[in-house]
């Protein structure tokens, strides 16, 4: 089969997505295994595909129509210009959380022997892009409860050659193995959807660990147990920022006031959605007992 017969074959096959979305699928997933950019590709349309790679191909689009996400397939994805290694077990990158990345990044510039804490880090996206954004000026931590999402932290921690300083652990217990006022900053990404939400979800997102996307009940237990659990490591002067849900803003940003949590901001996506809600840490920090 040539390049182009396997094109005419995978969009019959995968007749049920948007063109728009279906031709640059293929376009990944064509440079990705033939090594080749669009021009090469153009070019060599003609030319027949090698038989395991054929096979590899044919296979990725079997698993295409059973709605298996294409960044498991390819086994990376690029967040930050970084090639993050993704595979079933841990939350794919996704770009609006970059938002959250240039949020701290801006926050934090200028200022110098940081440490900075990511938590629920999954591939540790975050935690590693902020340690290209912000080098020797910080010191990153990050903490993950998932052994199969940490095998991927580890994974990508390796090919990095990352200094990220990784636990695997639950967040809810881990805090007490830093000082109080440890932290600059505490970002995290928390599993935020509803759980009555989540079988409903789009049929890629269903083979995305439920661990990564269970928020609780009303999706807010990770805000309220973070802010809790997580506010007397902050440094007075600190900063916490979430990234949140479609429609959760005015509930984390009551949750984050009610923590000791001031000046609090937000920041909106590429479709204009609230993404990221920020604060600074007040002085004095209630006692967890108080809250
Ligand atoms: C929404 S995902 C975010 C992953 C990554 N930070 C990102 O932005 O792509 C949430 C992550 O929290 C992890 N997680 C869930 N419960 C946890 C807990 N109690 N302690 C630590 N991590 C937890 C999940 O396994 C998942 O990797």
């Amino acid at each position: 089969m040539t390049i182009q017969e396997f094109l005419k074959y995978a969009k019959k096959n995968l007749n049920c997505f948007q063109t728009s979305e279906l031709k640059y699928e293929l376009k990944i997933l064509l440079e990705d295994c033939l090594n080749m950019n669009t021009d090469a590709l153009i070019i060599n349309k003609d030319k027949e595909i090698d038989s395991s790679k054929l096979i590899y191909l044919l296979q990725a689009v079997k698993m295409r129509k059973q709605g298996f996400p294409l960044q498991y397939i390819l086994g990376s994805w690029e967040f930050m210009g970084i090639k993050i290694k993704v595979g079933s077990g841990v939350l794919i990158p996704r770009d609006d959380t970059r938002v959250l990345v240039e949020d701290i990044s801006q926050a934090m510039v200028n200022k110098r022997d940081l440490k900075i804490i990511d938590l629920c880090t999954g591939s540790g996206c975050i935690a590693f892009a902020l340690e290209k954004a912000l080098g020797n000026n910080a010191k990153i931590y990050a903490v993950e409860a998932s052994e199969e999402a940490y095998k991927y932290f580890c994974e990508n921690f390796k090919s990095l050659n990352s200094r990220v300083c990784g636990a695997k652990g639950n967040v809810f217990e881990f805090y007490s193995n830093f000082e109080d006022n440890f932290f600059d900053a505490v970002v995290s990404n928390p599993p935020y959807i509803k759980t009555s939400q989540i079988k409903n979800l789009q049929k890629e997102i269903q083979y995305e660990p439920t661990l990564a996307l269970d928020g609780g009940e009303d999706g807010l237990y990770f805000y309220r147990n973070i802010c809790k659990l997580w506010i007397s490591k902050i440094k007075p002067g600190g900063y916490l920022a979430f990234e949140i849900g479609e429609g959760q803003f005015q509930e984390v940003k009551s949750i984050m006031l009610h923590s000791g949590i001031s000046n609090i901001q937000f920041k909106k996506d590429i479709n204009g959605i609230i993404r990221v809600v920020t604060g600074i840490k007040i002085a004095e920090t209630p006692k967890i007992n108080d809250l």
